[in-house]
């Protein structure tokens, strides 16, 4: 089922993916193994295929050689620190499409979030043109001015009424920010983390996407919309009955450009005695 295998030349027995294996289903004899009565607890998580030192193990189907090589090709903390210091929450875009290939890319390298229980079920519904976007935003705006007019909005979200007025007025996309493409993430209701493992994955996505000069921002205003006030959007987009939206996030090629990092007090730590 699992289909664990040992390269018995490569193997030197160092019990790396004994020690690592988090159902603890791997045994040694000569060399590792898994019972077959015990296959069924594999997390399928790949721990054992990632550690092992000479790429011994293959699991899954999966060969070694395919794998991207970790050692000494990480990037350095401060790098790390300056992308996760420097990034904002972008609100001015260019009105260009990304390429097919990066998003791609970008969504490709967001589902290596982790997922509880390793679900790994997190799913994207994306926007990957800005005229589709363009139409989006219309028809929402449309179903915002009927909920209005019909005094539908519910009580505490009255000022979606302003957004309205700002889109119907002056141009101003407050809901999606003007961006070129929007992406929802959605899990099944019946996993352990399904929320959870969709914020993680957006946050993976947005620190990645800053690195191909990709700006996003977190759009709760646009989730509620389509999420909440107008959830003919939901079935209208396509995400999954079943599933509940972890969250939104707008994002394209950035109109501005940031000179420095903001400057936020330090972290709230309590210290526990
Ligand atoms: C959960 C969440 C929801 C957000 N929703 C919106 C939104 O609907 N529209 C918007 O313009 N910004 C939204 N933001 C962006 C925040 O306003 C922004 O992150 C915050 O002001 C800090 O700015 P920075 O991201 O540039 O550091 C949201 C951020 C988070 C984390």
């Amino acid at each position: 089922m699992i289909n664990f295998k040992i390269d018995q030349q490569k193997c030197i027995k160092c019990g790396s993916c004994v020690a690592d294996c988090p159902a603890r289903i791997i045994a040694m004899d000569g060399i590792p193994y898994i019972a077959p009565e015990k296959e069924v607890a594999c997390y399928r998580c790949q721990h054992c295929f990632s550690i092992c030192p000479t790429g011994a193990i293959s699991i899954l189907g999966l060969d070694p050689k395919n794998s991207q090589t970790l050692t000494g090709a990480l990037p350095e903390a401060d790098q790390m620190e300056l992308l996760i210091k420097g990034r904002r929450a972008v609100r001015q875009y260019k009105p260009e499409n990304l390429e097919p290939e990066l998003l791609q890319r970008l969504l490709n390298v967001a589902c290596y979030a982790p997922s509880g229980l390793n679900a790994r079920q997190v799913h994207f519904t994306l926007v990957d043109e800005r005229e589709k976007l363009a139409k989006l935003r219309d028809d929402v705006m449309t179903g915002l001015g009927k909920l209005i007019k019909g005094n539908g909005l519910p009580p505490g979200l009255e000022f979606f009424a302003d957004f309205y007025r700002a889109w119907e007025e002056h141009g101003v996309d407050i809901l999606f920010r003007g961006a070129p493409h929007f992406l929802v993430v959605s899990a099944p209701k019946g996993i352990v983390s399904p929320v959870e493992d969709c914020l993680i994955a957006l946050t993976t996505f947005e620190l990645f996407a800053q690195t191909l000069g990709v700006g996003t921002v977190w759009d709760g205003l646009a989730k509620l919309a389509i999420n909440d006030l107008l959830p003919e959007f939901r079935t209208r987009l396509g995400i999954p009955e079943d599933h509940v939206v972890g969250y939104a996030m707008a994002f394209g090629k950035p109109e501005v450009t940031y000179a420095r990092t903001a400057q936020h007090k330090p972290a709230a730590v309590h210290r526990v005695a």
